[in-house]
């Protein structure tokens, strides 16, 4: 692979034709290709021509799901929180704690003039169900969506006794079969900032305002990177450390979906907090 890779120096994007290296993402798309074995499925040069278009995109989301689920089944637990060695006791807590800091205790903004216990929520990226556990006991309804099938059954195992979440294995770019208008809120905590493809991040803020109610809030978390980690602006390898955000960034791609920022935090450290409104 290497030996191909070495080959093909940086080509030009001609039409149709694409690019190789331009940020090292030619790289990446054939190398996640070939560990995931789709060159059965995909000839090399068919991702290599459709490498910025929406294969890049399937590439990345395939990408996605093998590694969390390989994650989950290696130590679901270790990457959702990165505590190692916590009891269940810990664990539980650590959800509770989020979620009392960052959602109890702005219900007024968050659900402005709606009764908490009639309020239908959506958990983008909802892990083992860490944060839900304790959201299912503060609203009427908690929809839970995950990329990873294996994160999934370990939330829907652990919640099994909590009637008011239901689970769902998302696509991991959009929220297909989630029906317009459902939802009173968004959340989404510790996600955008594994997703490496940006493009898939604002497809996420398109969706979440598809399904919102009018007025309705998206409350989330992106990646920003720190003085020292300029250079990893770049398009990112990998689906740990996903892209990095600038605020004015994040503000433009939230407009583009019709979400309005209504306050945001963190800035200067890693993690911006944003609340975002929808419009009539
Ligand atoms: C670090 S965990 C956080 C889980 C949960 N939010 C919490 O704080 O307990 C990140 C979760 O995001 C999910 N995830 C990663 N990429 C995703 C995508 N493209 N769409 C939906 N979920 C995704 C992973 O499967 C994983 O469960």
């Amino acid at each position: 692979m290497r030996q191909l890779w070495g080959h093909y120096p940086r080509l030009q994007q001609r039409g149709r034709t694409v690019v190789l290296g331009r940020d090292g993402r030619m790289g990446q798309v054939l190398r996640t290709a070939w560990r995931l074995g789709l060159r059965a499925t995909y000839p090399l040069w068919l991702i290599y021509l459709e490498v910025d278009g929406l294969l890049s995109h399937r590439l990345s989301i395939a990408h996605m799901k093998h590694d969390w689920n390989d994650r989950a089944r290696r130590d679901a637990r270790l990457f959702v929180a990165l505590d190692a060695g916590q009891t269940d006791d810990q664990y539980r807590k650590s959800g509770e704690q989020q979620v009392a800091d960052l959602i109890e205790s702005r219900l007024d903004v968050l659900l402005p003039g709606i009764d908490p216990q009639d309020a239908d929520v959506l958990e983008l990226g909802c892990g083992t169900g860490r944060m839900t556990r304790p959201m299912s006991g503060l609203f009427r309804r908690v929809t839970a969506l995950d990329i990873s099938a294996e994160m999934v059954t370990r939330a829907r195992e652990s919640l099994r006794d909590h009637g008011n979440v239901s689970f769902v294995v998302g696509s991991g770019i959009d929220l297909t079969g989630l029906p317009d208008h459902a939802f009173d809120l968004v959340v989404s905590f510790l996600v955008f900032q594994h997703i490496p493809d940006k493009a898939i991040v604002r497809s996420y803020f398109k969706e979440s305002a598809r399904v919102l109610r009018s007025q309705s809030t998206f409350f989330f978390q992106v990646r920003m990177p720190l003085e020292q980690e300029r250079h990893l602006l770049r398009r990112p390898k990998g689906t740990w450390i996903g892209a990095l955000y600038r605020p004015d960034e994040v503000v433009a791609d939230l407009s583009q979906a019709g979400l309005d920022v209504v306050e945001s935090w963190g800035h200067g450290t890693s993690s911006l907090f944003v609340i975002a409104r929808k419009g009539k």
